[in-house]
């Protein structure tokens, strides 16, 4: 069977860099706090009218098609991830396909929050597999900073989250032993309300509130003062229990990343762990017991950018000469759902 490769990545960051000094003046917080609970020195904001998720995707998109080798024209498949789409509904693919001028090829999304990106790799790389694409555009982008609460009441949510992009083009590999070794993607929904957003949804019977709603009201069902005045319509985080849950679940899902492929963590040449927080991160080393070459951190610049996390910070670490050909390399998230996910790539 075939397997598939990163033939070319690219990343994007908004020009805005938001300290976190500069959140000082909206919300009761400090850069002390912050830098401790965290790791985040600062973040990028998207331009508020002129970038979006997709404007930004698309930056991405660019570098990593060149760095392919290879055009627009020729991807047959996108797979975006992304919590924070331009729109309800449709998703940001075809947005993509059409800015890029793309042919009428297929476009999915992908809505897996922190590890979608990682999520989206493993989708692409089965259709890769079954030879049934050969250019296949995987994006991950987050427009947080339209939908963060900026009172003091959002502060623990609101300091962690950053805008970017990041995209890679997987096409099927050319050396034996080369490319994706493995994908393990985990879910477990018993939690799913302590990481979310609850509104605009459908979920609204669940709410007493609306229980005696005619047919006239519906509308305010899905949109409500109430739902805007009561936070609903941003993210709600119980920051401590995702803490506890990430640091069980991320060194498990690098192990058993590794143990499929009859590897251990002294192997890895580079983990590239979701940004959720540099704690969570350090936490995951120790375990692990990698040393500093062998993890690569960037959340101290650009905070938590969900999807978009994992291939910015594979992009820096190629970039910067830190990954090189015959590399073992893993990619692992945990985010939102929960949902987790790992990935065992021989560059
Ligand atoms: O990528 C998606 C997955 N998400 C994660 O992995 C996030 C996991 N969780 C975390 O990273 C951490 O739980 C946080 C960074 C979100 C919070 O850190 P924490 O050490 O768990 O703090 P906490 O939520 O227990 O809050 C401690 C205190 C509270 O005050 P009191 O009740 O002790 O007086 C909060 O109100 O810190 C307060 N606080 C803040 N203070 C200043 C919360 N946010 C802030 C803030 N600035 N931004």
């Amino acid at each position: 069977m075939l397997s598939s490769k990163i033939a070319g990545i690219g990343k994007y960051l908004p020009s805005n860099v938001v300290t976190n000094q500069d959140l000082t003046a909206h919300m009761e917080t400090s850069d002390e706090w912050i830098v401790e609970r965290t790791g985040i020195k600062e973040r990028r904001y998207a331009h508020r009218t002129e970038e979006t998720t997709t404007t930004m995707a698309v930056e991405a998109a660019k570098i990593a098609i060149e760095r392919a080798g290879t055009t627009a024209a020729d991807i047959d498949f996108i797979v975006f991830a992304t919590l924070s789409p331009d729109y309800y509904f449709p998703g940001c693919g075809v947005l993509v396909q059409r800015a890029m001028g793309m042919k009428e090829i297929g476009a999915l999304d992908i809505r897996n929050q922190c590890s979608g990106f990682v999520y989206a790799l493993s989708v692409a790389d089965q259709f890769i597999k079954t030879g049934m694409y050969k250019n296949i555009l995987v994006i991950g982008s987050e427009k947080h900073s339209f939908g963060l609460d900026f009172s003091t009441r959002g502060r623990n949510v609101s300091v962690i989250f950053g805008d970017g992009a990041g995209a890679v083009v997987l096409q099927p590999a050319t050396n034996a032993g080369q490319g994706i070794l493995s994908t393990h993607l985990h879910s477990d929904g018993e939690a799913a309300e302590i990481l979310a957003m609850y509104n605009p949804g459908t979920h609204a019977n669940h709410w007493g509130e609306y229980a005696n709603f005619d047919e006239a009201e519906i509308g305010q069902m899905f949109m409500s003062h109430n739902m805007i005045d009561s936070a609903q319509n941003f993210p709600f985080m119980d920051g401590p229990s995702v803490f506890k849950k990430a640091i069980v679940k991320f060194p498990e899902v690098i192990l058993e990343a590794l143990q499929t492929n009859g590897y251990g963590p002294s192997d890895l040449n580079m983990l590239i762990p979701h940004q959720a927080n540099l704690r969570i991160a350090q936490f995951v080393q120790q375990k692990l017991g990698l040393n500093d070459e062998q993890v690569y951190n960037n959340i101290m610049l650009y905070g938590n950018t969900t999807a978009a996390s994992v291939p910015i910070a594979l992009c820096e670490a190629y970039e910067k000469n830190l990954i090189k050909e015959g590399d073992l390399v893993c990619l692992a998230a945990f985010g939102s759902g929960f949902t987790w996910a790992s990935a065992l790539i021989k560059w």
